[in-house]
């Protein structure tokens, strides 16, 4: 790996752990990690079909849409408050308990996120988190009216830090999201939280960690 002299990170699954998203369909569901894990699954299914189609909505919208094709797909029949209370959870996300330290270690570069969130989201987020001291900028696709794993995205760091991407390093748990950099010119670290395998896509991290305080320095 070559210098680095910046970072950017993906915000849902990597800086935030959306388990407390779990928790809120605990109300709706004997198994909220299969609701859970349905919503998340179409919520990205939703970002790459409107990217490909032209079709942007921004992602609390999508989420939304993601959120009630899953009820219905598990025959669930929740209330409006009660999916109105599960899309809140994506505004109070607690981040990863070793986040707040690692990003410290880096200081002295500028850190980023780079998120398919939309801006209200990841605002809200940074704030329950209280990662606001540690970033120097938040950016969201919003910006280009597309989703990852587009190059219009990921160009979005190197122009906000003013470091070119190979000299920054991206930091995903989504190990699509990896590939999507990496294609792009980021040196790359996946952050395999879930031990998943490899993605078949050509592409491989530089380096692989299971949390974010293991990153190259
Ligand atoms: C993010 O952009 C992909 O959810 C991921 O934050």
């Amino acid at each position: 790996m070559g210098p680095i002299r910046g970072y950017v990170f993906d915000a849902y699954g990597t800086l935030f752990d959306v388990h407390s998203v779990i928790e809120a369909g605990r109300e709706l569901t004997s198994d909220p990690a299969t609701l859970s894990a349905t919503w998340r699954q179409k919520q990205l299914e939703y970002t790459w079909l409107r990217a490909l189609m032209g079709r942007y909505e921004d992602f609390w919208a999508v989420t939304e849409s993601a959120l009630r094709y899953a009820v219905r797909r598990l025959d669930l029949s929740p209330t409006e408050t009660q999916l109105r209370r599960l899309m809140e959870a994506y505004l109070s996300l607690a981040c990863f308990p070793e986040v707040r330290a690692a990003l410290e270690r880096l200081e002295g570069r500028p850190r980023a996120i780079l998120s398919n969130g939309s801006p209200r989201m990841l605002e809200a987020a940074v704030a329950s988190s209280g990662l606001g001291p540690y970033l120097r900028h938040v950016l969201s696709v919003d910006a280009v009216k597309t989703y990852k794993p587009s190059p219009l995205v990921y160009a979005l760091g190197p122009r906000a830090l003013g470091v070119p991407a190979g000299d920054l390093l991206f930091v995903s748990s989504n190990a699509w999201d990896v590939v999507g950099a990496k294609a792009f010119g980021y040196q790359v670290a996946w952050c395999n939280r879930a031990g998943a395998p490899e993605e078949e896509l050509g592409i491989r991290a530089d380096a692989v960690v299971s949390r974010l305080d293991q990153l190259p320095g």
